[in-house]
């Protein structure tokens, strides 16, 4: 099969698209031919060889999330059938023509859903979920500040705040990204590049601040977003995307009796319960109560490109490959 994989960590450079061995299925897995694979900024860091965690082994393709058709399945798989449209999550493998999955990883595509829309789905999907329904528990009538409403988190993010009844400011880089996450449905959002969220956040809430807030930036944009909240306010960390070393004012947080989590997907996926949150988050999207953005489509064998195109930071919402 080909797959866009790299032999020892580096720049986008590092990547080659050539030939590895076709996967080998177990009883319990299912062989999907990818039509679309999802690009996520843990990618980056891990083609960098900066991601936390044991190193992977090379040849290593990256890759969490899939969509595409059954091929082969396992001698113990029942209820998938060759042909059937799925979307899965792995722990690597994706950028690439094939992927072999434990069936328990895999969810049938709804109808209305393309390869590239289910593909862009879980990893963003679920860490905002997670993030705000399991750990900040945001209720209707709040206020959610969701930092980089661009990134494919915030995208997420926002769409999940709105549907669950909160009132959304959103942040990002552009004025064409504000502009487009205004038309996702936050109420406000604010260009951090040139102007300062906080007085906004503050004057959107008559001064009392937001009840929750995603932070996936992290540095100065963390040290303002505790500054936002509100007393007894929710804020989880998902990210750290400006890879700052500075860590949150815990003092500023208990200020506020406000509560500080740490949301790492990889590690919920360890303690189980992901995959039926996702199939609650495909339906939504399958019914229209949430929309994915899928920015661009680039083709596996332009993989560096598409890598590079997020870390300049041009998306909005997801970047898919399409092998
Ligand atoms: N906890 C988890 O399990 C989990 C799961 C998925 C992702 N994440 C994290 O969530 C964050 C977003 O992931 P993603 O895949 O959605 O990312 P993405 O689509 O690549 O978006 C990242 C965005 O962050 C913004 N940003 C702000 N300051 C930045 C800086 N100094 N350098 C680079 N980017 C900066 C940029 O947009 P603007 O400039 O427009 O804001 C950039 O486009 C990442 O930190 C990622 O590691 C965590």
């Amino acid at each position: 099969m080909k797959a866009a994989y790299v032999k020892q960590f580096g720049s986008e450079d590092a990547f080659i698209y050539g030939d590895l061995p076709d996967p080998q299925i177990g009883p319990k897995h299912v062989l999907v031919r990818v039509k679309a694979a999802g690009i996520n900024r843990g990618d980056l860091f891990r083609r960098e060889g900066t991601y936390p965690g044991a190193a992977p082994s090379f040849p290593f393709v990256p890759g969490w999330e899939v969509a595409g058709t059954i091929e082969a399945v396992g001698s113990e798989v029942k209820d998938r059938l060759v042909g059937q449209r799925v979307v899965a999550t792995l722990a690597q493998g994706g950028y690439a023509e094939l992927v072999a999955v434990h069936r328990a990883g895999t969810i049938p595509i709804p109808a209305s859903l393309s390869f590239e829309e289910a593909a862009s789905i879980p990893m963003v999907f679920l860490t905002s979920w997670f993030a705000l329904v399991k750990v900040a528990r945001i209720e209707a009538g709040e206020t959610a500040l969701i930092q980089s409403g661009g990134s494919g988190v915030g995208m997420a993010g926002i769409q999940i705040a709105r549907h669950l009844g909160a009132k959304v400011i959103t942040t990002a880089g552009t004025d064409e990204k504000t502009a487009r996450a205004l038309a996702l449905g936050a109420e406000v959002a604010v260009n951090y590049e040139r102007h300062d969220f906080l007085p906004e956040a503050m004057r959107c809430t008559n001064n009392a601040g937001v009840n929750v807030v995603l932070e996936s930036v992290g540095g100065a944009v963390l040290t303002k977003s505790i500054a936002a909240l509100a007393p007894l306010g929710r804020l989880v960390i998902v990210g750290n995307s400006s890879r700052s070393a500075e860590k949150p004012d815990l003092a500023a947080l208990a200020a506020k009796n406000a509560s500080f989590n740490q949301f790492s997907l990889g590690r919920q996926m360890g303690y189980g319960g992901v995959i039926p949150e996702l199939e609650k988050i495909l339906d939504l999207c399958a019914r229209g109560k949430m929309k994915t953005v899928v920015d661009r489509v680039f083709p596996l064998p332009e993989t560096a490109a598409a890598h590079r195109y997020l870390a300049d930071r041009k998306n909005f919402g997801k970047v898919i490959l399409r092998p």
